[in-house]
């Protein structure tokens, strides 16, 4: 006789991200291919402009992922405003390591904020003592979809003339006080790589109204290249001279750019799911009340994300902090995904071993984020997500709590 135990089957793990290919995205993906032209053209243009406009903007640019976006807008206004090396940029003291990684990219230094207990933004109060006649721009990141506090931020950018780069890759489609993420600062940056608001595979895009960034954007992102022919149908309608101006011009190189281009068939995933938005936005939602309403019992022990007043919430993930002195956030997580339920830490930067290695414990400066880098993590709230999936995280949560405490 066989006496192997046999391990029940894992159930199907609930991720911090889902994605359905739809009829619509395979139809648009489709048009690119059978249109045999899957370099940027007309749907990325598309792309580019609902997206801006969808955030308050007019000009949009795609590139290849979000961390292009930043280090291109970075590059841009380094470039404008003549910053110089060792020049300041503030960046919160929690958020994806890509944030701070293209300060340092762009030959500039970050210089860290702490951040809000409640909502995880950089905290508006702390940012003025960071500030240095080396201070060149203030980088808010709208973490997890919460809108950062910005009309305080944007008084202390008017007070020491800072520029802003706003790091929305983790928020879309959202407002704080009635005005659209990505429309408050010089650029604002958006990512649509997996598990984000929308995705495209990998994608990013830079959004703005300044008709001089975006000129310099495009150019930036496609190695630098002379404005006058950035995409291949730039000289479709000229004749003549014009068209010796560009076909002179088509090699010339003004800026130190980079490689960052996306696809036509990135952009068709993304007009596909733009187009769905709205149901997408609104399952979030749902699935959110319904974590809301089955862990709100736990409040004491877990905090969950409340928007904060006067904003609204995207949630592109559930972030959670244990609030109990005698629960060990690792033995939850450790609970968590044996049961299935995929989780990640809330984004720790200054304790990363590379950050440790560049700056030194920082532990004591930023106490909030090194509260969070040991008691908050994250798990999935994404449209693919089902009820029955959700009642099974709420279960489980209060399950670990019961045995736990
Ligand atoms: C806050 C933040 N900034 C930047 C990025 C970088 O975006 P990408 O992965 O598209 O390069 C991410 C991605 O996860 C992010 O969460």
């Amino acid at each position: 006789m066989d006496t192997q135990i046999i391990a029940p089957p894992r159930r199907a793990q609930i991720g911090v991200g889902g994605f359905r290919i739809t009829a619509r995205a395979k139809q648009l993906v489709m048009e690119v291919l059978d249109s045999n032209r899957i370099t940027a053209g007309p749907k990325m243009a598309r792309f580019e402009n609902e997206i801006a406009a969808l955030h308050g903007c007019e000009y949009g640019v795609m590139c290849n992922s979000g961390t292009s976006a930043l280090q291109i807008a970075l590059a841009a206004l380094k470039e404008i405003y003549s910053w110089q090396g060792d020049d300041e940029v503030l960046v919160p003291a929690v958020t994806f390591v890509a944030t701070s990684n293209v300060v340092l990219y762009n030959n500039l230094k970050p210089v860290f904020v702490d951040v809000e207990p409640r909502h995880y933004c950089i905290d508006p109060t702390k940012i003025e003592e960071r500030i240095t006649p080396r201070t060149r721009a203030i980088m808010p990141v709208h973490l997890a979809g919460q809108p950062c506090d910005m009309e305080p931020i944007l008084r202390v950018a008017e007070r020491y003339n800072l520029r802003i780069v706003e790091d929305s890759a983790e928020t879309m489609f959202v407002s704080d006080k009635g005005r659209p993420v990505g429309s408050f600062g010089d650029v604002g940056c958006f990512s649509t790589y997996a598990a984000h608001m929308i995705t495209t595979g990998v994608g990013g895009l830079c959004t703005t109204n300044d008709s001089e960034l975006i000129v310099m954007l495009k150019s930036l992102m496609n190695h630098g290249r002379d404005s006058i022919y950035i995409r291949i149908d730039d000289d479709k309608n000229a004749r003549g001279e014009d068209l010796f101006q560009i076909a002179n011009s088509r090699f010339s190189f003004v800026l130190l750019g980079h490689s960052f281009r996306a696809t036509e068939m990135e952009a068709a995933l993304g007009l596909a799911q733009l187009e769905e938005r709205e149901e997408l936005c609104a399952r979030r939602q749902q699935v959110v009340a319904r974590l809301h309403k089955g862990l709100g019992d736990l409040e004491e022990h877990l905090q969950l994300p409340r928007p904060r007043p006067g904003s609204d919430h995207s949630y592109m993930f559930y972030p959670l902090t244990i609030m109990n002195a005698h629960v060990n956030r690792d033995d939850l997580v450790r609970y968590l995904e044996d049961h299935a339920i995929e989780t990640r830490y809330l984004l720790p930067l200054i304790n990363q071993p590379i950050y440790r290695q560049l700056f030194g414990n920082l532990d004591e400066q930023f106490p909030v984020a090194a509260r969070l880098n040991r008691d908050s993590f994250y798990i999935g709230c994404h449209p693919d997500i089902n009820d029955e999936d959700v009642d099974y995280v709420i279960e489980r949560f209060h399950h670990f709590f019961r045995s736990y405490i």
